[in-house]
């Protein structure tokens, strides 16, 4: 059974504004008081997982375990077909120190040139994380995590100011605009985040 969530205080582990601003969107019918990692002035662990769902949990683990507060993090990127899935969980450092999603996006472009291929998705794990055991072991935290994917293909030119990160070349599936070019109600309908996010929701805020 999926721990319940009944705090009434929650953090958001991440420092990316995007993101954040994603997540409250979505959690904003329940209420709950949201604080930023950056808003608690938290560093950001090293994200040395494979996948996302590992990432996802380093980041919720430290949250959780610094302020003794049930944490949130999400772990999401690109993932390109005929790139075996780069740049994946390196979504974030194909972009540079400069986090230059321009320059992220010409990469992805250019590592793409010749193919024909041009499939993609969005991939996101989120992980709710607990300061504490659930089950009365002397477990320090206690984790529950839900992958969420949209697929869709890649367009060049990007297009579009809305969204953030590879948004603006990203067209979902059964559509012919862009993410970049949604409005972020529409964008939420159908993200990664969002499907991540409905199965959260459904596990962990749902009736026992
Ligand atoms: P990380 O999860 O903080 O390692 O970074 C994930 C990176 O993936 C972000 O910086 C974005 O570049 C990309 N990404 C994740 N979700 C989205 C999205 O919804 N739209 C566009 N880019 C995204």
């Amino acid at each position: 059974m999926p721990r319940k969530f009944d705090a009434d205080r929650l953090v958001i582990a991440s420092h990316n504004r995007g993101k954040v601003r994603e997540i409250a969107d979505l959690l904003a019918p329940f209420g709950i008081a949201l604080t930023s990692a950056a808003d608690l002035g938290l560093g950001e662990p090293e994200e040395n997982g494979a996948t996302f769902r590992d990432n996802a949990r380093i980041k919720a683990v430290a949250a959780a375990e610094f302020t003794r507060l049930p944490a949130l993090a999400d772990d999401s990127g690109l993932a390109v077909a005929a790139l075996d899935g780069a740049p994946g969980v390196r979504s974030a450092r194909w972009a540079g120190p400069e986090r230059d999603f321009g320059a992220a996006m010409d990469r992805v472009e250019q590592a793409l040139s010749g193919r024909t291929d041009r499939s993609a998705s969005f991939i996101c794990a989120l992980a709710l994380c607990w300061p504490g055991a659930a089950d009365g072991t002397n477990a320090k935290v206690h984790c529950e995590i839900f992958e969420g994917r949209v697929d869709g293909h890649l367009v060049w030119p990007p297009r579009g100011g809305h969204g953030f990160g590879y948004d603006p070349m990203f067209v979902p599936g059964g559509h012919d605009v862009t993410f970049g070019e949604m409005e972020p109600a529409q964008k939420h309908a159908i993200s990664h985040r969002a499907d991540a996010l409905r199965q959260l929701v459904d596990a962990c805020f749902g009736k026992e």
